[in-house]
């Protein structure tokens, strides 16, 4: 299990890192959904009806939509999800009555499939780093380093990276498709100056790396660090934007001025491992 770091160390902790443990939300958010209507339909409605009062389907996916927001509020879901959870049953029923070809509901959910393809496994959706976190990470780079960004997304990292500083070699890997493809196609169509590999962070060898970027989220940050100790070099650089390594010490954190407030965290691989 991991140990919590001690007090005097967690000064460059945010205070609101989000929890790993637990369902994953999407599941509890289903879970919630499929409760609510089953609350509904076995006692809201009939209670009704006894009463005398009949309603019209959105009435009824309404009232069911408010029994999911209460039951994902003390499921303590957070709090992003709450008016989801209210959405979703009355957004059903108003699309089942428009009558809309369902080819475009299978267009919908091909193209998330292929963005958010590996969501559900690793947890880590597609985000970008701002421009920004960019120029932070192109200023720190050694001469002449070899970088990787795991999980490169559109690959808007390496190309910056690529034209601000081509003395560097820029590698990308990203397992999601459709990100892959428009990364793939935008490094064919513009000036390129980086490498892209289809597949998992964790199948990739980060021995060859002088630099390694992540922006990915709380869950696998732990699991990362393993993988980073074990095969990035002494004096290299593990840099990750917004999620902090847990229990390990960074040697720099840089607070960003862009939209999300980021923070990038800086850890400098030392010969006997890293600071707790
Ligand atoms: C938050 S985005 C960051 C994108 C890009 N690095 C940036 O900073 O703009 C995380 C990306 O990592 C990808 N990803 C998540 N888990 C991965 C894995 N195990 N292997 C490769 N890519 C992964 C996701 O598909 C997503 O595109």
């Amino acid at each position: 299990m991991q140990s919590r770091p001690s007090t005097e160390m967690t000064a460059w902790m945010p205070d609101a890192m989000p929890s790993a443990g637990g369902l994953p939300p999407g599941l509890k958010a289903l879970l919630v959904q499929a409760g609510a209507l089953v609350l509904w339909l076995m006692l809201g409605a009939p209670l009704l009806e006894q009463v005398g009062v009949a309603l019209l389907p959105l009435q009824h996916a309404l009232c069911a939509g408010i029994l999911a927001a209460v039951l994902g509020w003390v499921w303590q879901l957070p709090r992003w999800w709450l008016p989801i959870n209210f959405m979703f049953m009355p957004a059903l029923v108003t699309m089942h009555s428009l009558a809309v070809t369902p080819y475009w509901y299978l267009g919908a959910f091909t193209v998330l499939l292929l963005v958010y393809w590996s969501v559900a496994g690793t947890r880590v959706p597609l985000y970008l780093s701002s421009r920004k976190a960019w120029q932070a990470v192109a200023e720190r780079l050694p001469p002449s380093a070899a970088v990787a960004d795991l999980g490169s997304g559109l690959g808007g990292l390496l190309r910056f990276l690529a034209q601000q500083r081509p003395d560097g070699r820029y590698v990308g890997m990203e397992i999601a498709p459709l990100p892959f493809l428009a990364s793939w196609l935008r490094m064919r169509l513009g000036s390129g100056g980086y490498e892209l590999r289809w597949g998992s962070l964790w199948q990739a060898d980060l021995r060859p790396f002088d630099v390694v970027y992540a922006y990915l989220s709380p869950i696998p940050m732990a699991d990362l660090w393993r993988k980073v100790e074990h095969e990035m070099r002494p004096g290299t650089l593990f840099i990750s934007n917004t999620f902090y390594v847990p229990g390990v010490e960074p040697s720099e954190v840089v607070q960003l001025d862009d939209l999300h407030r980021s923070r990038l965290y800086f850890y400098r691989m030392e010969s006997g491992g890293n600071k707790r």
